[in-house]
């Protein structure tokens, strides 16, 4: 039967690609308001195309973007399959970066460029294709496979906790199937068992009450942007190491096998360097490059605002200065302790003559999946099945943050199976995803199915 689902797959290449594209039209931007009706109009965009395929198929309104749950038919003696995905997007700016507009999709050499192309709308979709596949070939699927597709993943998905939680005898699976991560490298596929978590902070400092003339004033008041860039540069140490108290009390350290297995993968230093136009990397002393990106905690800034940013020089001492910065956590370190730890250190920094006022925005910790899961060992078959080759394990250094509570509500092993390249450049200018590899993710997810269904209950 896979074998006709395939080909049904690869009859009907160019019409998929169509229907992603028109998918990638929607600018679904999660994060600012202006925007709150495209992610609707890519919410019902998805539930009409999934209740076209047959699926029982619910819009669900939260207190922010509306959630779409879809399901097919129960499978007696087979186990159940969530796949997650989110439907919203990051802000595409800066705008004048996109070779073509980053909602008007663009295919240049295979690829798809376009805002949301690999995160998550081209992965998510690969599923809802493999499923119309199989619904086409077959009749129906060989497990009930149930769909949760959220639009407020990109900032931090604040009301499905509630959700999963209420809904949690609706959503009962046996293993959560995401694609919203990255492949090793081209022709490396890999499945991914641990991510990073998340705390995400905005730091303002005020000093007078409005900006002044910084040659009649300045010496004879501290100036916010001063105080800033100092009390930043503060927050990691020359090792590379976060200075905010108890921040590495709780981390779990990489075990010896881990830091092997890292070692071993094939990954091309020069290649990265130049990826990113750097000449050098940098972070914690003593961890390898993948080491600090998959499993160490970071500080990072994330954005700056003070002063005068116009054309030329004008000469001010601002009022105010603020910073977005966020931490990225290890699986055991607790959001809410290192907004503490944060508050305390950004106290001790702070200089006199200035007020400062932290808001914490979206927090959620790091995981790592058990290796061993039966589901993890179908889906190594499955993508070996789509991509011609045996992915890899590994971590990465992004988050998804409802993944714990899937674990720990629904108590269901969770399948990290990404099918973007690295330099697919999420959240950046000219976000891009092969078409080969879209083709290939439906592939894999089709086998997947059959792969999980042999997995008797
Ligand atoms: N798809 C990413 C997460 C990701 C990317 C994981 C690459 C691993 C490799 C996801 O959509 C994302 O960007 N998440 C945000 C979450 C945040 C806004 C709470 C992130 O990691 O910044
Ligand atoms: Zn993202």
């Amino acid at each position: 039967m896979l074998d006709q689902t395939l080909q049904h797959i690869d009859d009907r290449r160019r019409q998929f690609e169509g229907d992603l594209l028109a998918l990638l039209r929607i600018p679904s931007v999660s994060a600012d308001p202006a925007f709150k009706g495209d992610v609707r109009r890519a919410a019902e965009w998805l539930r009409d195309h999934l209740a076209k395929l047959g699926l029982t198929v619910h819009l669900i309104e939260t207190g922010g973007h509306p959630i779409v749950y879809a399901e097919s038919p129960p499978v007696p003696g087979a186990p159940v399959a969530l796949v997650y995905g989110h439907y919203d997007v990051q802000p595409p700016d800066p705008l004048d970066e996109w070779t073509s507009p980053p909602f008007e999709p663009e295919i240049r050499d295979g690829k798809v460029f376009a805002r949301g192309a690999t995160d998550d709308k081209g992965q998510m979709l690969t599923h809802v294709k493999s499923i119309e596949s199989w619904l086409a070939t077959a009749g129906q699927l060989p497990l009930q496979v149930k769909l949760l597709i959220e639009g407020e993943e990109e900032v931090g998905s604040e009301h499905l906790g509630a959700f999963l939680k209420e809904n949690a005898q609706q959503l009962a699976c046996d293993c959560v199937v995401i694609s919203d991560t990255s492949q090793f490298a081209p022709g490396v596929p890999a499945i991914t068992y641990g991510l990073r978590g998340i705390a995400y902070f905005e730091l303002k400092l005020l000093g007078p009450k409005q900006d002044l003339h910084s040659g009649v004033f300045g010496g004879g008041v501290a100036n916010p942007a001063n105080a800033l860039a100092k009390m930043l540069g503060a927050l990691v140490d020359a090792d590379g190491r976060v200075t905010i108290p108890g921040f590495y009390d709780d981390v779990v350290d990489l075990t010896e096998r881990e830091r092997t297995e890292f070692a071993a993968l094939p990954f091309d230093e020069e290649a990265f360097k130049s990826q990113l136009g750097v000449e050098h990397l940098a972070g914690e002393k003593g961890f390898s490059t993948l080491e600090r990106r998959w499993a160490r905690p970071t500080l990072d800034v994330n954005g700056l605002t003070s002063g005068y940013q116009g054309a030329g020089a004008k000469t001010v001492l601002p009022a105010k200065a603020t910073a977005k910065l966020s931490c990225r956590l290890v699986p055991n370190q607790d959001p809410h302790k290192i907004a503490e730890g944060l508050k305390k250190r950004l106290q001790e920094l702070l200089p006199p003559g200035i007020c400062m006022k932290l808001v914490e925005h979206h927090g959620a910790p790091g995981v790592v999946m058990p290796l061993e899961s039966p589901y993890l060992q179908a889906a190594a078959v499955a993508v070996e099945k789509g991509f011609d080759r045996r992915p890899v394990f590994i971590r990465e250094g992004g988050s998804i943050p409802i993944v714990n509570t899937f674990a720990s509500v629904l108590h269901a092993d969770v399948l990290l199976l990404g099918w973007g390249q690295n330099d697919d450049n999420p959240h950046s200018p000219n976000e891009k995803f092969s078409l080969d590899d879209f083709h290939r993710g439906i592939r894999a997810s089709a086998a997947l199915w059959q792969e999980l269904a042999a997995i008797k209950k």
